[in-house]
Formats: C-alpha cells, structure tokens, sequence
C-alpha cells in the first residue's frame, strides 16, 4: 500500500497561527503590513509632487522692509555749535536701535554711519562723554567721524546713501553701503551750510 503526500497541505511553524483556521499566519501578517506600508509612500509621495506643482505655479512672494528713511529737514540741520576735532558737531544715535546707523553732522555736512563694525560685524555703540563709538565684541574703538583708532577693526564704519528730496527731507538708504574707498571718492554725503 503507497502512501501519498499532497502539496496543498500546510506546515505551522510554531508561534504561527493556522490560515485554515481564519487567522494570519506570521508571514501573512508581514506582508500586508509592507503592502500597506507601501501604499503609505506612494501616497505620501504623490502628495509632495502635488505640493511641489502648486508652489511652482504659486511661486512664493518675499516682502522686504523699507531700505530708506527720512531722519529730518535739511533747515533742522543747521547749526552754530562748534566741531570737534575731527570736524564732527554731533552723532545723533536715535535711528541705531531700529535701523542700525548714527547721524553725524559735520562742519559743511551730514553723513550716516552704518553701526556696523568693520571687524566682525557686532553693532557699535556711541559714547557721547567720550566722543567715540565702541564695539561691544573685541573692542574696536572709532572716532566720531567713524574713523577707526584702537583694536582689530581694519577700516572705519561704512556709510549708507543720503540725498535730499524736492520737499527738502533728508534721505538715507540703508541698502546703499559705502566702505571708505567709495564713500570718499563718491562724496557720500550732503553739504549743509
Ligand atoms: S566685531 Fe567689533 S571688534 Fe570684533
């Protein structure tokens, strides 16, 4: 008498439910979650093309702030006081905190100085009792006309473009900067009398 042995016949491996049985099998259980887990990321990669395809046909708006500011009259700027001795009357300070330059008016001018230190970069502060400007970083120090005298700055402090309007109003442009060669030889600066 032979014996036959059916191919259709399942083994369970132990730790493993019996299909038979209405359960998954270990194996069972792995392939679907893959299958899922594969839709997953089809999915997740049909939506970033989507995205992508919006953002091109929306292409994103960046606002600037303003770059130029009115800091006064051209008749507010005159005045009798006398200069120091490097020609400066007064550092006015006020724009430093919210746009990062000193006024400076000098005898015949008037001038911005970018608060910027020509180091690294650190914001300068005016010291009005001793004339100078300090840098909070590695101690570079500059005269009132922006001039630098002591520590690691290599150059003076940059200026920003000024102009007067037809109103008579005092323009400076932050995004115009000027280190020492252009602004000399650009004459970055507006004549008062
Ligand atoms: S950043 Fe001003 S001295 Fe270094």
């Amino acid at each position: 008498m032979s014996s036959r042995v059916t191919t259709s016949e399942s083994i369970s491996l132990p730790g493993q439910k019996d299909a038979s049985a209405g359960g998954f099998s270990r194996r069972e259980f792995l392939g679907k979650g893959l299958a899922v887990a594969g839709w997953g990321v089809m999915f997740a990669s049909l939506g970033a093309g989507l995205y992508q395809g919006i953002r091109f046909l929306y292409p994103a708006v960046v606002f600037h702030p303003p770059s130029t500011y009115v800091i006064g009259q051209l008749k507010d700027f005159v005045t009798d006081e006398r200069a120091d001795q490097y020609g400066v009357i007064f550092v006015d300070p006020k724009f430093k905190k919210d746009h990062r330059f000193f006024v400076v008016r000098e005898a015949g001018r008037i001038y911005s100085l970018f608060a910027r230190c020509t180091h690294l970069g650190c914001t300068v502060n005016w010291f009005e009792e001793l004339n100078i400007f300090k840098c909070p970083c590695h101690g570079s120090e500059f005269h009132s006309n922006g001039v630098e005298f002591a520590g690691p700055a290599p150059r003076p402090l940059d200026r920003h473009h000024i102009a007067v309007d037809n109103g008579g109003n005092i323009i400076v442009d932050t995004a115009r900067v000027y280190s020492k060669d252009e602004f000399e030889e650009q004459k970055i600066f507006i004549e008062v009398g």
